[in-house]
């Protein structure tokens, strides 16, 4: 498995040039492509990148690539970021790994998102994989049955989790909030379910990302499989 993220995070490298600004994503599969953007930079390529974590920027930083933030540039050329899922419109899901703030602001900002995967990933339809809904602590029972109302909204239904991480302690993203995982199973209408998520006060983000995935790279078994947006 690791091997196929690692191929599919060296197609996506193919696409990068000299002088580029490069949102740099967050999990296992984007962490192969840091790898591999560091020994480009070592061997001479210029680019510049924002990092959608604090893992990631130190991964980056360690790696030796030059680094910026939003606020000191205009646009991105492209964001290369893993998913959690992905569905035939490269509708997806992330947040497995807790950044999907950044990583929406980030990909928000890039003319292009090449999402890059082992072929595990594809669906036919989002939900399978919980989806991670970034709330704010205050209010925390009345944003869940705003998320319970949304959900009914959109004909879905299913468990909400508070994430907790590896130390039996709630899990705290980068920017300071709570996930909920929420296990839905099947999302029919993933940009109808997005939508209304996004009316919610005590939701900072949640993991769906409509329409902002431009190129998904697929590493399987019978080898790369490159799926443009329609
Ligand atoms: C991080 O918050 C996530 O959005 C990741 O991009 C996503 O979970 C994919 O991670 P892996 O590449 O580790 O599967």
């Amino acid at each position: 498995m690791d091997q196929l993220k690692r191929q599919a995070a060296a197609k996506a490298l193919e696409q990068v040039r000299d002088g580029m600004k490069l949102g740099l994503g967050t999990g296992s599969t984007a962490k192969h492509f840091v790898d591999l953007l560091g020994e480009k930079v070592a061997a001479g390529l210029r680019v510049v990148g924002v990092p959608t974590s604090e893992a990631t920027r130190a991964q980056a930083e360690a790696c030796g690539i030059p680094l910026t933030t939003l606020d000191d540039i205009d646009r991105l050329d492209i964001t290369i970021d893993g998913a959690d899922e992905m569905d035939p419109a490269l509708n997806l899901i992330k947040g497995g790994g807790g950044a999907l703030l950044r990583e929406k602001i980030v990909a928000a900002a890039s003319d292009r998102m090449i999402v890059i995967a082992d072929d595990s990933k594809w669906v036919d339809v989002l939900g399978r994989f919980p989806l991670p809904i970034e709330v704010i602590p205050f209010g925390l029972t009345a944003t869940r049955r705003a998320i319970s109302d949304a959900f009914a909204q959109s004909g879905v239904s299913g468990q909400m989790v508070v994430r907790k991480g590896k130390d039996g302690h709630v899990f705290v993203t980068d920017g300071g909030h709570w996930i909920i995982d929420a296990h839905l199973g099947r999302i029919a209408d993933a940009p109808r379910l997005a939508g209304l998520l996004s009316l919610i006060p005590g939701v900072v983000e949640h993991g769906l990302f409509i329409g902002l995935g431009s190129t998904a790279i697929l590493a399987g078994a019978q080898g790369i499989r490159v799926v443009e947006r329609r």
